[in-house]
């Protein structure tokens, strides 16, 4: 973007292209807030299950959703409105459907375009509320300060990152799906809820999974998935901050081949010592991936609607003393640390895997 200065009284730069009029420029703010009338709406619409049911039964009129769900209908024919007009219902007659692909995009979270978690994420208190609450006093936190619904929030964003990278991703790094069939130790770092952890058990069934996680939590609830997916003889789980994780701690009969980290890497607070440990816990020539949001390195790229979803995450980060980081800068942490054979891919403009070898 051009920028120009002027002082009142004195003629701006000839050949300076002319600034913004108040015209031109009111629609930023206006597009901007009804994007929020369209975040609200569809976030209301997967709590209260009305996008389900119209997925499940499209075509039904506001009475219909109404009776359907047991809620008012004067305020479900509003909610139906406000969705028509994002974009995310059509009209069918007298009711309504869902908008193409919009079933795909808000409610199936096995698919790898699954966004509907992110609007749970950005309402939750986590992100804005607690941020303008400690605008002043800088105070930070740490996961065990947040709330079970978060922590359910963040799997549900961080699902659609595992759909992509397993198997998909991993398939992109030169001669590891080889070594992953034929069967070996897989350690996911910050495991979270154990949603990755199961995925890994699951798609190489000859592999053993280790997940780790500094939070107790979250552990817990890994556990509960692991068990009810049935591969809890396939997976551990490791209650560890990464920047102690040792190779005993992580309990491996044999090294691992592999080591990924989805969505976390930008969160600890010591990321060379880490990589020590990560490196540590491979066989040489072991892969590590990290696979991340590629926060914004240029003005244009902050602005671009990627960027502007990832500077919203940056408010919770900020909140655990971290920040989202540019893709690069793992290309110099793997360096750093002896990686060899790095190598990038980027899944979708707001996920980018990084990877390397151990020597
Ligand atoms: C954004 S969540 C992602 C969880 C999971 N990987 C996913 O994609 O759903 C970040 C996780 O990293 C964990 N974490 C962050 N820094 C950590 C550290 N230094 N050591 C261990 N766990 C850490 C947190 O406890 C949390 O569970």
């Amino acid at each position: 973007m051009t920028t120009t200065t002027s002082t009142p009284g004195i003629p701006a730069q000839a050949g300076a292209p002319a600034p913004p009029s108040l015209a031109d420029t009111a629609p930023k703010l206006l597009s901007l807030i009804a994007g929020y009338v369209g975040h609200r709406t569809v976030a209301m619409g997967l709590r209260a299950g009305l996008l389900r049911q119209l997925a499940d039964r499209p075509g039904g009129s506001p009475d219909d959703l109404a009776d359907a769900l047991g809620l008012d209908p004067v305020y479900v024919a509003v909610w139906c409105r406000a969705a028509f007009g994002a974009g995310v219902l059509e009209r069918t007659g007298g009711g309504y459907r869902l908008a193409d692909h919009m079933a795909t995009l808000l409610l199936d979270d096995g698919s790898p375009a699954f966004v509907g978690g992110v609007f749970g994420v950005c309402e939750a208190p986590e992100m804005f509320g607690r941020f303008e609450a400690s605008l002043a006093s800088g105070e930070r936190m740490w996961w065990e300060d947040t709330s079970p619904d978060w922590i359910a929030a963040v799997a549900g964003t961080g699902t659609p990152f595992y759909t992509r990278l397993v198997p998909g991703g991993l398939e992109r790094v030169p001669g590891l799906a080889e070594r992953l069939t034929a069967g070996c130790t897989v350690v996911d770092t910050a495991c979270g809820s154990g949603v990755g952890a199961i995925r890994l058990a699951t798609t190489y069934p000859r592999c053993a999974v280790v997940g780790v996680d500094g939070d107790a939590h979250s552990i817990d609830r890994a556990r509960d998935r692991v068990a009810a997916a049935g591969v809890d003889d396939r997976v551990t789980l490791v209650h560890s901050a990464l920047e102690d994780m040792a190779v005993e701690d992580v309990a491996l009969d044999e090294p691992a081949a592999l080591v990924v980290n989805n969505i976390s890497m930008h969160e600890c607070r010591d990321i060379d010592r880490v990589t020590e440990n990560v490196r540590a816990v491979l066989e040489p020539g072991g892969w590590f991936v990290i696979s991340d949001f590629p926060f914004p390195d240029t003005d244009e790229g902050l602005r671009s609607v990627p960027g502007r979803i990832m500077s919203g995450i940056q408010f919770f980060e900020a909140q655990i003393d971290d920040q989202l980081l540019p893709r690069a800068a793992y290309d110099d942490l793997l360096g750093r640390h002896g990686f060899t054979d790095l190598g990038t891919a980027q899944l979708t403009p707001m996920h980018a895997l990084t990877w390397g070898r151990r020597t």
